[in-house]
Parts: C-alpha cells; structure tokens; sequence
C-alpha cells in the first residue's frame, strides 16, 4: 500500500508536470468543470454545505483512463466560479486499495459525512465492495472511519455508489447492485446513527417489479422528493436499443413515483432518460439552501469511446455538465441551467429576428466557442428548420414527423452520428456551446441533449423550409 502523503505528494507532481500541456489543448474548455490532469468521471458528495457548494469528483490523476480512483473536489460560491481544491480521499487503506469509488455527502452535527465505495481486487481479479464513512470537520480534510456496510447476501461484489438522505427523522441509504442471478438493482438500507446500517431490500429492480428485465448492473442511484413525488435517478447498464431510446453504451434516467419511509415500498412508472444526448451518465443531485433540486452530471459514458477523445494528447479527459435546477412538470423531470450561469455572460445580447424560406442563412457575428443561444417564438407549422455550429454539430428539427436530431461528426471516425427525441411541437432552444461540449435545452427543459463535439470552425448557419424566430446570442466568459 502506498501512504496517504505519498499519493497526495504524486498527484501535486503529477498536476504540476502537466499544467503547461494541459492548457494547450485548444479543447479545454472555457466553463466547465474539467479535470487539472488525467481522467474526470462522476460527480460525487455534491452538497451545498455551510457557505459553499462542494462538488467531489472520480478522478484518475496518472493517466487519461479508468483505475484506482481518488476524489478530486472543487468549492464554488456560485455554481459558476469553482475553486480546485486538495485531494479528498487517496485509495489508501486496504479497504479502498483499488479506488475510492462514487458516493455521496450529508450535513450531520455540524460536519460533513461522506460515503463512498470502497473498490477492492485480490491478485486474481475478484472483486470486493465496501460502503465506506469519512467524516470532515472543514469540508476539506477528511477522517477515514471505514467501512460501515459489507455486500448484503444475495448481491455480486457489484455493490457501490451509496447515495444518503435523511427523511422523516431516519438516514435512507440507496446503493447501486447486481443480484446473484445478475439483475441490475438498488438496494435499499436505513440507519439511525449513520454508522449502523440494516438493509431493508430491493427498492427497485431485481428483474421484478414495474422495472422488470432491465440490463444487469445499476449504478450511481439517487432518491429525493421532487413537486410531492419521490424520484429515484439511476444508470442501467445492459438496456438494449428501442426506438429512439438506448444509444449510448449506457444509459441514465430515473422513475417518478411515490416512496414510503415507514416501509421501504416504492411504486412507480416508467424508466425515461434525462439526457437525449451523446455523453450524459452518473448524474448527482443535491437539495441546496435556496431549496432547489440541483443536478451535474458527468458528459461522457463509460466505455463509448472514451480513450478516442482528442484531449487525451494534451493529458486530461472528460468534464462535468453546467449545473441544472430539476422542475417536476406534469410528472415529468425538466432541467433547467442554474440562474447562476447568467453571469457568464459577457455584455449585452446580440439580438437578431430570422426569416428563413427555404435558404441557408450564416450568421453574422455568430462566431465563437463559447457562446449561450436562445432562439424564441419559433414559428414553424411543417417542413424543417436546422443548425449547424461549426463542422461538427447540427441540430435538426422536422415539424412533419415530429421529430427532434442532434447530429454530430463522430471524433472517431468522421461519420456523422445521431441522437433523436420525438417532440410535438419546437417552441423555445437554449444552447450552450463551450469549445468542444454542447448542451441543447429545448423547450424550456423538456427535454436536453449533452454531449461533446470536435469543431475545426464555429461559424454558425440556420436553414430551414418556412421558420421565423427570434434570435438571442451572448459570448461567455472563459473562467477556466
Ligand atoms: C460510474 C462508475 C461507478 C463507480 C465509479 C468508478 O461511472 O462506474 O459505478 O463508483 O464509476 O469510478
């Protein structure tokens, strides 16, 4: 085992060797939260704790793929300006060797509790699993307390990602699983103290329930109450694709219904994706001091392509998606950008009206990799309308089918690829466009595409059948 110090003393090294490369890339991006060296993954203990947001993250220091995982964190007053700050956790105990895995973050008596997965493999590759406490008196140095929950029977080692709420007057704990007979699951434990935990039983899955067969491992579960409804958010892995749905090589979305904390029961509807996007996986939500639901995701997925990303020459890889508040609207999930995010904004908007018949239109002074768009009162009864930012994202709208397409050029093999949602009508487009990552709103939140693009351009084109719109264009700032 290699000490705490030790690691930690690596990884300023390694951060230091590569700053210069780092900064090089003409893909790092301008306002997203990205890794200072190495490989970023999921958003972890994500809570708004004192008088700061505090976001943890996986991360690999040593080398732009997946390994023994340390937790990275930034702090930010504002969701917008993050702070980088010391490591929070170095796999550095037996019961972690492998990698301090994803895991949550929960106020109690004044500190900061985090959970984790503790991530162990003996010589011959099996695996082992173990829900792990660290506890933090500033939020930034944390005292390792060690496991607190060992795989329940009935699951594979597959056990990780615990999630922590209190409701009630209790602690709810959900944690990612497999079952024996492979079935992707959450399991479901309580506790009084947060030290002893009891497992209460499947909350979902199973290959039972309203899930039924659903693919063979779960991760990264979250519960929490949304506009009277318990939400619980997940990443399936083993979906195949159905229609429009399932394209990524793994998927996350949630189920809306209703929770019983007395029992543990939970009835609820159908699995919808948050993200239509290409790179959307391991979303983390938190409630924070204002009450609202805030999510951040990580805008990439877990083996899809992932070591064919270009930024790997310059040393680092992946970043997190921009904040998102969640709204419960007519029982469905909407995100919308945290308002925070307007202070990007450089200047006033520049304001255009289009009329487009049937022609292509390239817009003035619509240059830029790192711009926000809100193209409103769109005005399109039948045929078409599109946009192209760059040479390597076009989002396409057919009105006759009723169909919504992000296109992009494929960073793997130039190919164009395409992700779809149906949508009935397209009223309202919020995009937010950094040097190499899109995030497209449509409609005001309902539905969203993620996902990260390699222009060589950034001139910006619309075309379309019979469409008229109005036009809203800001630069944002580069604060990274
Ligand atoms: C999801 C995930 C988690 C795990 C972590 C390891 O991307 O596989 O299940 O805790 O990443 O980095």
């Amino acid at each position: 085992m290699v000490s705490d110090t030790t690691l930690r003393q690596d990884v300023m090294a390694e951060v230091a060797k590569y700053k210069e490369t780092v900064n090089q890339d003409p893909y790092r991006l301008n306002y997203h939260i990205m890794p200072p060296v190495g490989l970023l993954n999921d958003p972890n203990g994500f809570i708004q704790w004192k008088d700061s947001y505090h976001l943890f993250y996986q991360w690999m220091p040593f080398k732009t793929d997946h390994g023994a995982k340390f937790w990275g964190h930034y702090t930010s007053k504002d969701l917008v300006h993050w702070k980088h700050e010391e490591v929070a956790l170095t796999p550095s105990e037996w019961f972690e060797k492998n990698g301090c895995y994803s895991g949550s973050a929960i106020e109690h008596d004044g500190k900061m509790y985090v959970f984790y997965t503790g991530n162990v493999k003996d010589d011959t590759g099996k695996r082992d699993s173990y829900q792990c406490l660290a506890v933090s008196h500033d939020g930034i140095h944390f005292d390792k307390k060690g496991p607190v929950i060992e795989v329940p029977e009935g699951y594979t080692p597959h056990f990780r990602d615990p999630k922590v709420w209190e409701q009630d007057g209790q602690f709810f704990m959900v944690i990612g699983a497999q079952t024996n007979d492979l079935k992707g699951a959450v399991a479901l434990f309580t506790s009084k103290n947060l030290t002893d935990w009891d497992h209460v039983g499947i909350l979902t899955g199973g290959g039972n329930g309203q899930l039924g067969e659903f693919g063979y491992m779960f991760e990264c579960p979250d519960m929490f109450e949304l506009g009277g409804k318990s939400i619980l958010i997940f990443s399936p892995q083993g979906l195949t694709p159905e229609g429009m749905k399932y394209h990524n090589v793994y998927q996350a979305g949630y189920v809306c219904g209703q929770f019983d904390p007395m029992t543990g029961d939970y009835q609820h509807g159908e699995f919808e994706e948050l993200d239509r996007g290409f790179d959307f996986y391991a979303p983390q939500t938190t409630l924070d001091q204002e009450g609202r639901r805030i999510l951040m995701a990580w805008m990439s997925v877990p083996e899809q392509n992932e070591q064919q990303h270009p930024t790997i020459q310059y040393k680092w890889l992946h970043n997190m998606t921009i904040p998102r508040e969640l709204k419960l609207v007519d029982g469905k999930v909407q995100q919308f950008p945290v308002k925070e995010i307007e202070t990007l904004r450089e200047g006033e908007a520049i304001q255009h009206t289009l009329m487009i018949q049937n022609e292509e239109i390239q817009l003035e002074n619509m240059k830029g990799n790192s711009i926000e768009l809100i193209l409103e009162d769109i005005m399109i009864k039948k045929g078409f309308f599109y946009m192209a930012i760059g040479d390597a994202a076009k989002l396409v709208f057919s009105a006759d089918e009723g169909v919504f397409t992000l296109e992009r050029k494929s960073y793997v093999d130039g190919e164009i690829e395409r992700r779809q949602c149906k949508l009935r009508e397209l009223k309202a487009i919020r995009i937010f466009i950094d040097t190499s990552s899109v995030e497209v709103f449509l409609n005001k939140g309902e539905e969203c595409f993620s996902s990260r693009f390699y222009p060589t351009h950034n001139e910006i084109t619309v075309g379309g059948s019979d469409v008229k719109l109005e036009l809203y264009k800001w630069r944002l700032k580069k604060i990274c």
